[in-house]
């Protein structure tokens, strides 16, 4: 399969829609590409679905660093978008920098959140293309919380041209988090850019979920707007738990799942260990 490309997902604007996860490690993006998803993004939700936080504001450029080079490194049609944590971008030259690095670390795109035209419009003048991310914008949890945006026509308005601004920025697609359908369609409509919804309704041109959600195994609080395709949290307790019992009861392991000598070799092994205990009184 030929590699998507950010052009190849501006392309898609129209013609069909544009499926979106996040993954963060070799199994999670290995499924993900083996399931056909158009962008694997190594969001910086890693915080709470992988480090147990309660937002995204600890996590860090290494971090995010480390994990799109295992990502990158594990998927060929993909694009793989890094997404800049918190800090590591507010300024113009640590967005550049911070960019740069995620580009090194074989991200085909970087995810930046808010509406930053100077900072989107420096990245993609250093040539890495940007995926903006308005609406409900975790990494702004402090002054915000989790609530769903844009509820009032006129903070809506605002979103719209944010996202116009974003467009006229440079960026290759945006990311609508958490608002009304009817403000998403707006935007959807207004600009030429894809919108990728999560939380924002069906009029987005393609749609993004966190892995661990979708997939029914982060045991932390579950957005609304979450569909969960499977329950893999109560299938990994259940088998664990079963794993627990058959090493107390024994089941586990058998003679099949163990290694077994030849029998010259273990009458050898005996005859030797005889002779080593013996050698020992
Ligand atoms: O970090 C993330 O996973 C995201 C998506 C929810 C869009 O930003």
């Amino acid at each position: 399969m030929e590699k998507i490309t950010p052009k190849k997902i501006f392309s898609l604007k129209g013609k069909r829609k544009i499926t979106a996860i996040t993954a963060y490690d070799y199994s999670s993006a290995y499924y993900a590409e083996k399931a056909g998803v158009d962008i694997i993004l190594v969001g910086d939700s890693l915080g709470m679905v992988i480090k147990g936080e309660e937002s995204t504001l600890n996590v860090t450029l290494d971090e995010v660093e480390y994990h799109t080079r295992i990502v990158a490194r594990t998927v060929s049609t993909p694009l793989v978008v890094g997404d800049l944590p918190f800090l590591s971008y507010f300024r113009i030259e640590d967005a550049v920098k911070s960019a740069g690095r995620l580009g090194r670390a074989g991200a085909g795109a970087v995810k930046l959140e808010g509406s930053r035209p100077q900072h989107i419009k420096a990245i993609v003048e250093e040539g890495i293309p940007v995926m903006g991310h308005i609406g409900l914008t975790p990494q702004q949890y402090l002054r915000m919380g989790y609530r769903t945006q844009g509820k009032k026509a006129l903070s809506a308005i605002r979103l719209l041209e944010e996202a116009k601004q974003i467009e006229d920025a440079g960026a290759f697609s945006i990311v609508l988090e958490s608002i009304p359908m009817e403000v998403s369609k707006e935007i959807t409509d207004v600009i030429s850019i894809p919108t990728i919804g999560i939380g924002a309704g069906p009029y987005c041109d393609g749609q993004i979920l966190v892995f661990h959600d979708l997939l029914g195994i982060y045991p932390g609080r579950r957005p609304s707007f979450v569909r969960e395709y499977a329950n893999i949290g109560e299938v990994m307790e259940k088998s664990i738990k079963q794993y627990a019992e058959d090493v107390i009861s024994g089941e586990f392991p058998t003679r099949e799942e163990s290694f077994v000598m030849e029998d010259d070799e273990r009458e050898k092994f005996y005859m030797e260990v005889r002779k080593w205990k013996l050698s020992r009184k």
